[in-house]
This record gives C-alpha cells, structure tokens and sequence, in this order.
C-alpha cells in the first residue's frame, strides 16, 4: 500500500511542535510515523550552523528512529551559489562528516549525494511541464535572492521544481524543515497534486512540512534569522576562539546591569534555550528577571553551554575526519538505494506522461 498522510489526525509526537498531523496512536502506543518516510536535504554551501542544526539537522535525526530516513547533500541545489567547483567539493565533504559526526546512523537512514541520483534532474523536467510560471515566481526565496544581489539565473528560479523532485522521486511522507523552506514544501505539493490529476493516479506521494514552532527561526547573533549568507552564524564546527568571540558579539538591548530583563526578547536567552538543560533554563531566567544580572555574564553562560553541547560531536567528528574513505564509502551505499528508489517513481512518471 502507497504510504500516505491521511487526514483526520493529532499532531506529532515525535517532533514537538511540528505542525505534523498523524494517525493517533494504536494499541502499541506508538504514532504513526513509523512507515513513514522522511527525507531532507541541506546545501553545501558553507559551514553549518546552529540554526541549520536546531531548525533542520536535529529534527531530521530525530526522526530517523521513528520513520525511514532519506538525507541529502543538495550539491546541484548549491550550483546556483557556489562557483568553485573545488569549494563545492569540499563543502559536500564537510557536510557529510558533520552529519555523521551529529548522530547520522547509517543503518536507518540512506544518506546520499544528490547529483549521484540523475534522475531527480529528469524528474524536474517531467514535473517543470505542470508547474505554472506564477507559483515560482511567487517564491519568496527566489525572491530573497534577487534582493541579496545574486544574479537571476535559470537554475534560480526553477530551483524549487528540483527540490519538489527531491521530495517526490523518493514517495517522501514528511519533510523537516526551517520555517524559510515550507514554501518550497507546499509548492511541492502543488506540483504533485497537479501531476497525479493529469495522470489520474497516484504516481507521487502527497508531502507534508514537519516544522518544529520553538526552533523555526533560530537567532543569529544580529538578532535576525541566522543565516550564513548574512554572516551572523555561529559555527557548529566553527574554532573556540571564533565561536567565542561571535557569542560574545550578539546584539542585546541597552538595559542597565542592576535592572530586570526580559528572557523572552534577547537573542542570548534564545540561543540559550536551545543548548542548556531545563534546570539551567529555568536558572538563567530567574537572572534575568531578578536584575543585577548582565548580558556579558550571560554570554559566558551561553559560549561553555553551546560548547558542551557540541563536546561529542566534535570528538567524533575529529575521529570521521581521520578516514575520509569510510564517508566516501557510506555515500556511495545511499546513493545506490536512492537511485533504486527514485528510479521507479522516474520510470512511474514517463509512462504517466506517455514516454513510455
Ligand atoms: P542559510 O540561511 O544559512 O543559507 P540554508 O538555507 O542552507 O541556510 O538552510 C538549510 C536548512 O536549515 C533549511 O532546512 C533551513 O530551513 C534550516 N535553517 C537555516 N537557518 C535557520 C535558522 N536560522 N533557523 C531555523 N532553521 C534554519
Ligand atoms: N532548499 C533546501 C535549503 O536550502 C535544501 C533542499 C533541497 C531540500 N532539496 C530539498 C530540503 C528537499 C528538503 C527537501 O535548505
């Protein structure tokens, strides 16, 4: 039976606050996330950071123990960005290493370079002849870009029938994403909602967003989204020293050391929030409400919490780095099932639209 988000459902257990809905749990007590796929994919486009950590990465390797997980390096994605044919390649490295460092297992999840499966290029072409001009260009991303000053190629724009491809060729269930991608996700949506019609049966799985409320827009440390295009990251990976000097900037308002601060509006205590225990939380909010207490120490607080939280992965990350022909050999087994998989929904597509 085709896997399929059903409507008539409660919200996700697995990943709190995503606006997920699934089928309530059964006599096991389990949701039924399980038998479902979730894929997403990132682009190596620089050194990650905290909010592609919280907002995607964590979501998406958490929920690999409860569904199949597919997981990509979006390289022809980053071809719209990257130049350097030498920096991509690194950059795809880097990623892949950080994924396994962060808890990737390989056992539940095929983990793949997305220009190692071909056919997705084939799909966006079969899926580009439904797509109408007007929903890309209403792309808020595309958008984004053009404002940002990079130059409005092609590949650009049609950027978001390739990611639909992504999602499609694999029959994915669930997509976690940061809230700036749910676009992407409900243009999917149209597309394959679009296709199915045209072809009168379900070639493609319909998608939903698994977007987590506490984590959709992680602050950068100008307080805006963080975002390594605007240069306001904190590296995952990033130096003691940089990723110190970097907390140590984040931009709080100009209330005076002695008086009371409000947690819910500074940038320190949402960052905070994310790396420290509930006991440390609940700590630090105390400070804040209780005066006497100022950004600086904070910060401190904010830099030994972030840099404990990543204390393992680092560790292991060290270890991955020492043998980059066990992460060449974990892609190249992802690849092989991707391409399996997204082979039979291409093959399901041409014959919908007569190639075949
Ligand atoms: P960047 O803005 O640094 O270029 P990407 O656009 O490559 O990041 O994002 C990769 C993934 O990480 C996406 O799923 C995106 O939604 C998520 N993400 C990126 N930045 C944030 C953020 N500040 N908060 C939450 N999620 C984020
Ligand atoms: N566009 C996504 C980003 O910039 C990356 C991406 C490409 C993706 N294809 C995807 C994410 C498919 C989820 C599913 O973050």
């Amino acid at each position: 039976m085709k896997r399929g988000v059903r409507a008539g459902m409660v919200p996700c257990l697995a990943a709190p606050g995503c606006a997920l809905m699934l089928r309530p749990a059964g006599r096991s007590g389990t949701q039924e996330i399980a038998g479902m796929r979730v894929l997403s994919g990132i682009q190596p486009s620089g050194k990650l950071h905290l909010g592609n950590y919280f907002g995607m990465m964590k979501p998406a390797l958490e929920l690999q123990k409860d569904g199949e997980a597919f997981l990509f390096i979006a390289n022809y994605h980053a071809l719209t960005t990257v130049d350097d044919a030498g920096a991509l390649r690194a950059a795809t490295h880097d990623v892949a290493l950080d994924f396994l460092a962060c808890g990737l297992d390989t056992d539940r999840t095929v983990f793949f370079r997305q220009s190692d499966v071909p056919a997705v290029t084939e799909l966006t072409w079969l899926l580009s002849t439904v797509t109408p001009m007007g929903l890309l260009e209403r792309c808020h991303s595309y958008k984004d870009k053009l404002a940002k000053g990079i130059a409005p190629s092609h590949a650009l724009f049609a950027y978001p029938v390739l990611m639909a491809a992504d999602i499609l060729a694999y029959q994915s269930n669930v997509v976690p994403v940061g809230r700036d991608q749910k676009q992407h996700v409900e243009v999917t949506r149209d597309i394959a909602i679009k296709f199915n019609m045209k072809a009168g049966r379900d070639v493609f799985t319909i998608p939903e967003p698994c977007i987590r409320d506490s984590v959709a827009v992680v602050p950068g440390i100008d307080g805006q989204k963080m975002s390594k295009s605007y240069n306001n990251h904190i590296e995952l990976f990033g130096g003691e020293k940089d990723i110190r000097a970097r907390i140590m900037r984040v931009v709080t308002d100009s209330t005076p050391l002695e008086d009371p601060k409000d947690p819910e509006k500074c940038s320190v205590f949402a960052l905070y929030r994310l790396v420290a225990s509930e006991n440390q939380v609940r700590e630090m909010r105390g400070k804040y409400l209780a005066g006497g207490y100022g950004y600086g120490s904070a910060k401190k607080e904010l830099f030994e919490a972030v840099w404990s939280y990543f204390e393992p992965f680092r560790k292991r990350r060290e270890e991955l780095s020492r043998d980059p022909g066990h992460v060449e050999s974990v892609l190249e087994r992802g690849a092989q099932r991707a391409r399996e998989e997204a082979g039979r929904t291409l093959k399901s597509a041409r014959s919908a639209l007569g190639l075949e």
